[in-house]
């Protein structure tokens, strides 16, 4: 969908790149961004941040309207968003229990989308299936967040992911990025790998055999000409990555609970684990973690997943008052 104006009413095609701003437009996969956008999303993040660590807040989208509609469980995203619209002076309607909505009725997420954007200014969604947030797109006249559609994409989680990144290593070219863990089902991974092939970094994914990163995102990947490695072992990477980004295996998307029994516990960073990995370099998780990174090293100054997940109001935050036209 696209140029949504504030009346709504032109659209050319769906998710069109960013390149004339934020304001009116749908956000629904990476694809759509480029270095320039991430940039000024970056920047805004950076004097959000500097807002509510001076203020806590503003009074910037006073007066506007969030739905926030969440067909799958969430703790971060979904409470990020709501802070991210609180801390602005805006205010939420919280849709976290689609059964006690008009969905347990039979009503169509087109017609919940349209029935929501009567009310507010901005939808942020997510869906169990992929694709569902272009859907949505394409019968709302406001914009719409994707925070999650199935195995597809987490749009906002890459670029808080990047932001992180940048803010603690303070820079994104040159690193090399190894992805650990369920990169079959894991939409961030999804998103994250796509995203950076807008920059000029190295990529490792490490995973069981039928966990492996999908072909159409690894295709994508190596028509940017990135050099990118496949691998099972874990501590192949661990003195070389500059970024260990490690994943949960997502149970709830196994067909068969004997296969998820089998690769469960296919990785876990241990303090042993990190020894041998640089002395600058980062780990992230966008959690929730199951096992995956053990809570000893939460202490290491190069455990970033909690900074990653604060960051993640910031850039929510930025995201909101850009496509509002705020920013
Ligand atoms: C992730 C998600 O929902 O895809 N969580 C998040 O948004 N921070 C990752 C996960 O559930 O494993």
């Amino acid at each position: 969908m696209s140029t949504k104006a504030s009346n709504g009413i032109k659209r050319v095609g769906l998710a069109p790149n960013l390149t004339s701003g934020f304001y009116g437009q749908d956000i629904i996969s990476v694809r759509q961004f480029t270095r320039d956008n991430l940039d000024y999303i970056f920047g805004v993040a950076d004097e959000m941040r500097a807002v509510v660590r001076r203020v806590g807040s503003t009074d910037l989208l006073k007066g506007h309207v969030l739905a926030c509609v969440f067909y799958e469980p969430s703790t971060r995203t979904s409470s990020s968003f709501i802070a991210a619209m609180s801390r602005m002076g805006g205010s939420v309607i919280p849709i976290n229990e689609v059964r006690y909505s008009s969905v347990t009725k039979g009503e169509s997420l087109p017609d919940t989308i349209r029935t929501l954007e009567s009310y507010a200014d901005v939808i942020v969604l997510r869906h169990p299936e992929i694709g569902a947030s272009e859907v949505a797109a394409k019968y709302a006249r406001k914009p719409i967040i994707n925070a999650g559609d199935g195995v597809g994409e987490h749009p906002t989680q890459a670029l808080l992911d990047l932001y992180t990144i940048r803010t603690d290593l303070g820079k994104i070219d040159g690193l090399h990025v190894a992805m650990v863990g369920d990169l079959r089902y894991g939409r961030t991974v999804h998103s994250l790998a796509r995203l950076l092939c807008l920059y000029d970094v190295r990529m490792t994914f490490v995973s069981p055999e039928i966990l492996r990163l999908p072909l159409d995102v690894m295709n994508e990947v190596k028509d940017h000409n990135l050099p990118v490695r496949e691998t099972y072992d874990v501590s192949d990477v661990m003195a070389d990555a500059d970024v260990l980004y490690v994943t949960r295996v997502q149970r709830e998307r196994f067909a068969d609970q004997a296969q998820y029994d089998e690769v469960k516990d296919c990785y876990v960073i241990t303090p042993e684990l990190m020894d041998k990995a640089k002395e600058q370099m980062v780990v992230m998780h966008p959690l929730p973690r199951v096992n995956e990174i053990s809570y000893a090293i939460d202490d290491d100054p190069r455990a970033a997943y909690f900074r990653q997940m604060e960051n993640g109001m910031y850039i929510r935050m930025a995201l909101l008052a850009a496509v509002l036209g705020k920013a």
